[in-house]
């Protein structure tokens, strides 16, 4: 019998006093994305939930604005982890963003909004205090613009009173971060980023590594179409092309964390897999040609 992979092949990572696996687990892509969705889709999501955490999963990504309806990620991972939570577990959620009550868009809401997002975060994941928070800014996927600082100095004072325990940003430039860590400690900067994505981040990812600070790309997976080098190589493995792209993400530094989404069993477990998974060096350097 193959002995099952599990997310500690991929090695760890400090998000400051905590140690998560560096494969861990995005819950956007968790049913509540999905209108029209029942009952039956959200046993399915507790299921993929439970499983990653039982397949070593201890890094899950969320944000209280993943919600459709009257399903949300918040939820789904307090009802399937929570009560009480494994000791372990890293819960990193993101504000910023917010779904707008009228037109239930995902809108940027500025500094005046975030206690009450941070407050929505606790109540909805039951916590007491949030592992991570990832102030994530700009509209869409364009690359946040101005500055962040009265919007960061406002999760600083939270960090202070002790209903944050680290600090993130998202959206970001290389700037920001400066700008960012002027005011309080950054553990992780949440970008774009993939084998076909953003690679005018690569510098980036670096500096973070220099730093000690973990990179988190969200859209390894999504980001991009097939390519030939990316299907070859996935046959050679006798794995997929997902796996592919999720080994290579994790290739980038020591500093990456992968938290691929997916709402589909069998996907949590391809993904997680792909922890176990090493590429040659000439495998590497061919996937690095084709950005
Ligand atoms: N900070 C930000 O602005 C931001 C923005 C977007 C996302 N995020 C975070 O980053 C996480 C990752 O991003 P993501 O979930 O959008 O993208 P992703 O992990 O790159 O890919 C997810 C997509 O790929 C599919 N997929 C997943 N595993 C697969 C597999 N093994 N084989 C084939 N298809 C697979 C999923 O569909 P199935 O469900 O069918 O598997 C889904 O459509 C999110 O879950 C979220 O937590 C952050």
């Amino acid at each position: 019998m193959t002995e099952t992979i599990t997310a500690t092949a991929a090695g760890t990572w400090q998000l400051g006093d905590r140690t998560v696996n560096r494969l861990g687990y995005g819950a956007m892509r968790l049913m509540p994305m999905k209108p029209g969705n029942g009952p039956a889709e959200r046993e399915r999501a507790i299921a993929v939930l439970r499983r990653a955490v039982e397949l070593g999963v201890n890094h899950i990504d969320t944000a209280a604005f993943y919600a459709v309806g009257p399903y949300a990620s918040n939820e789904l991972i307090n009802s399937a982890l929570g009560n009480p939570y494994p000791e372990d577990l890293v819960i990193t959620t993101k504000v910023g963003p917010g779904l707008d009550p009228v037109s239930g868009k995902i809108t940027e809401y500025g500094p005046e909004y975030l206690r009450s997002q941070v407050e929505q975060n606790l109540r909805e994941l039951g916590r007491d205090h949030l592992d991570v928070v990832n102030l994530r800014i700009g509209d869409g996927l364009d690359r946040g613009a101005g500055s962040l600082a009265d919007r960061f100095g406002v999760l600083a004072e939270l960090r202070e009173q002790g209903m944050i325990r680290h600090l993130g940003i998202s959206n970001v430039g290389p700037d920001h971060l400066r700008e960012a860590q002027a005011i309080a400690p950054v553990v992780c900067v949440q970008n774009q980023y993939g084998l076909t994505a953003r690679r005018e981040d690569d510098d980036f990812v670096k500096l973070c590594a220099a730093e000690d600070i973990a990179f988190v790309p969200f859209f390894a997976i999504a980001s991009g179409g097939e390519h030939p080098a990316v299907t070859e190589i996935a046959a050679a493995h006798g794995v997929s092309a997902a796996q592919v792209r999720l080994a290579w993400t994790l290739h980038q530094g020591p500093n990456v964390l992968a938290i691929p989404g997916t709402g589909n069993p069998d996907h949590v477990e391809e993904n997680i897999a792909a922890a176990g998974l090493r590429l040659s060096e000439e495998e590497v350097a061919r996937l690095d040609s084709i950005r």
